[in-house]
């Protein structure tokens, strides 16, 4: 694997893959990899002759200065997992290199970014926009590989994608799970080894939603999950410390991201929340009536 530092390699790198008509798969990262990034690498080389994964801390998407601050960096295990994964390149610029001009740009999604993480990460959609155009006029993909833990996101690259028009075929991808169900995030190891142990129950919350959806209206389970996480550690008699405190749980249609009122507003139904705990902020997505969607 070709570990790469600066755009003009970059560049040089895919000109060459260009003029040998190779397909490009693009995983775009901010390092610390797990599981979950793996799937999206391993996917990417089943389907693409070159495999370039990007490995960038974007300071531009933090809305908080601390997040960003506190966000783990593991370069050198990072570069070895891509290149046990099977990634041809590992782009890994600084953000001089990424950014040598301060950036202007601002992207406007619409109604997709009014919602959700939207108003709670202002400029954060815009920051992962910017980023995500500039990987893409430098590796100019066949395909880009997104994970579905980040609902929205790829609501956001799919809208990206039509307003700039490039041929991109975007590829969104499962989220990979622990053993006991909690979402794969590069934010898990800050957990405390306790805090660890009670946050698969946002995942547990989450299936018995979809199951109190079979009888309760949307709104209900909306109410119930929240109440059920909120009171947690007390119902549960834990500590303090290990209150969970979501920030929201919206029942969604899978396209637009629109709250529905009804479980019939929508082919597809997902619901996604942002939970903290032991001052991490976690998110996870579930598909409701998933029986309906194949
Ligand atoms: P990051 O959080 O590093 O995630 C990189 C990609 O891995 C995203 O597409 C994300 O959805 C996917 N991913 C993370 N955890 C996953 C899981 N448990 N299962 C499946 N996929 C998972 O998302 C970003 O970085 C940034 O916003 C980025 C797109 C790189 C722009 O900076």
């Amino acid at each position: 694997m070709n570990i790469i530092k600066t755009t003009a390699a970059l560049t040089a790198a895919i000109n060459q893959a260009k003029e040998e008509h190779k397909s490009i798969g693009l995983v775009p990262t901010m390092g610390a990899l797990h599981e979950g990034h793996l799937s999206l690498v391993r996917r990417a080389r089943a389907e693409n002759d070159v495999v370039v994964v990007s490995v960038f801390v974007n300071p531009i998407q933090f809305n908080n200065k601390e997040d960003l601050a506190k966000y783990p960096r593991t370069v050198e295990a990072d570069c070895e997992l891509l290149s046990q994964a099977g990634a041809d390149i590992a782009f890994v610029p600084t953000v001089e290199e990424m950014y040598p001009e301060p950036v202007t740009t601002v992207y406007h999604f619409g109604p997709i970014e009014e919602v959700m993480e939207g108003p709670r990460r202002p400029g954060h959609f815009s920051g992962v926009a910017v980023v995500v155009r500039r990987l893409f006029d430098l590796a100019q993909p066949t395909r880009a590989y997104f994970g579905e833990k980040d609902f929205q996101q790829i609501a956001i690259i799919r809208n990206l994608l039509e307003q700039i028009k490039y041929p991109i075929e975007l590829v969104p991808c499962p989220i990979v799970r622990a053993d006991d169900g909690l979402a794969l995030s590069s934010r898990n190891m800050r957990l405390s080894k306790e805090a660890r142990e009670v946050a698969p129950n946002i995942y547990a919350t989450l299936l018995q939603a979809v199951e109190m959806s079979e009888y309760e209206d949307v709104e209900s389970v909306k109410l119930w999950v929240m109440d059920t996480l909120s009171s947690f550690h007390e119902v549960n008699g834990l500590d303090e410390s290990l209150r969970f405190e979501p920030e929201y749980f919206e029942i969604v249609n899978d396209t637009t991201l629109q709250p529905i009122e009804d479980w019939s507003d929508a082919e597809g139904v997902v619901g996604c929340i942002a939970v903290w705990l032991d001052g991490v902020r976690l998110i996870d997505v579930i598909r409701f009536r998933p029986e309906e969607e194949e």
